[in-house]
C-alpha cells in the first residue's frame, strides 16, 4: 500500500460504474471532497455538495464549468459545529456519497438518506463492511491506529470505531441494506486501492 496515505486523488465515477452508468443523468457528488467524480472524465449534469468551505471554494476556483454547493452541516469529524439541516432543491437521476457515511453515525446517516431519497431516483453509497477485515487494517494504517478491535468490529452489526479526531462506522452488510431497504454490492478493484476498501449500498 505504499503511497496510499498521500493518495487522495481517486476516479470516484469509475468505483461507482461498477454498479450504473451515469451518461446522460443528473449527478449529486454529496460529500464530494475536491471533486474526484468529475476529475478524470468530464460529466454534463453534475453538482457537488459538502460541509467543508475551503474545499468547495477551491473546486469553484479549479472546476468552474460545475456547481458546487455548501451547507452547514454536522459531521464529528469534518464540521464538528455544523448545525444546518440538508435541504436540497432540484432533482437529481442519481446521488453518489463515496466514503461519507463511513464517517457518520446510522442514525445520521438515516436522516440524511431520508432526504436525500426525497430528491435523487437513486442513491449509491459505500461504506465499511464488518466482513473486511482488510480495510479495517488500512483504516488503521492509514491513521496510527493498533489494529486490536476487530473482534469487537465483526461482532456488531454497527460499530463506531471513534477516537478524539475520527469517527469510522462498519456495517453488517444485510443488517444496513434492510435497514436502508438497499442492495449491498462488493468491489471488484483491488484490496490496496482505496476503492476496494468500501462496499456500495444501492438505495
Ligand atoms: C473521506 S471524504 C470523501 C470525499 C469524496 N467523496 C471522495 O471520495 O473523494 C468525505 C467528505 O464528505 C464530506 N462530508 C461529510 N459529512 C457530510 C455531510 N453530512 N454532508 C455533505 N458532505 C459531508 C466531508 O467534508 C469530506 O469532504
Amino acid at each position: 500500500m505504499s503511497g496510499l496515505k498521500n493518495y487522495l486523488e481517486y476516479d470516484v465515477r469509475a468505483y461507482f460504474e461498477q454498479f450504473t452508468q451515469f451518461e446522460g443523468k443528473s449527478v449529486l457528488d454529496f460529500g464530494c471532497h475536491r471533486a474526484n467524480f468529475v476529475r478524470f472524465k468530464p460529466h454534463g449534469n453534475y453538482v457537488g455538495m459538502d460541509i467543508k468551505q475551503d474545499t468547495i471554494n477551491k473546486n469553484k476556483f479549479e472546476f468552474p464549468q460545475y456547481k458546487f454547493e455548501y451547507y452547514n452541516g454536522y459531521n464529528y469529524m469534518y464540521n464538528p459545529t455544523g448545525d444546518e439541516e440538508l435541504n436540497l432543491k432540484n432533482h437529481y437521476d442519481v446521488c453518489v456519497a463515496y466514503s461519507v457515511f463511513t464517517h457518520h453515525t446510522f442514525e445520521e446517516a438515516r436522516d440524511i438518506i431520508k432526504k436525500l431519497k426525497e430528491k435523487c431516483g437513486e442513491i449509491y453509497l459505500t461504506y465499511f463492511s464488518n466482513k473486511d477485515k482488510f480495510s479495517y487494517e488500512a483504516v488503521c494504517w492509514f491513521r496510527d491506529l493498533q489494529p486490536n478491535m476487530w473482534e469487537e468490529i465483526s461482532s456488531h452489526e454497527v460499530f463506531y470505531l471513534k477516537t478524539n479526531k475520527w469517527l469510522w462506522t462498519f456495517y453488517d452488510d444485510d443488517w444496513l441494506a434492510e435497514k436502508l431497504n438497499g442492495k449491498w454490492k462488493t468491489t471488484s478493484f483491488p484490496k490496496n486501492d482505496v476503492r476496494g476498501m468500501q462496499r456500495c449500498l444501492v438505495i
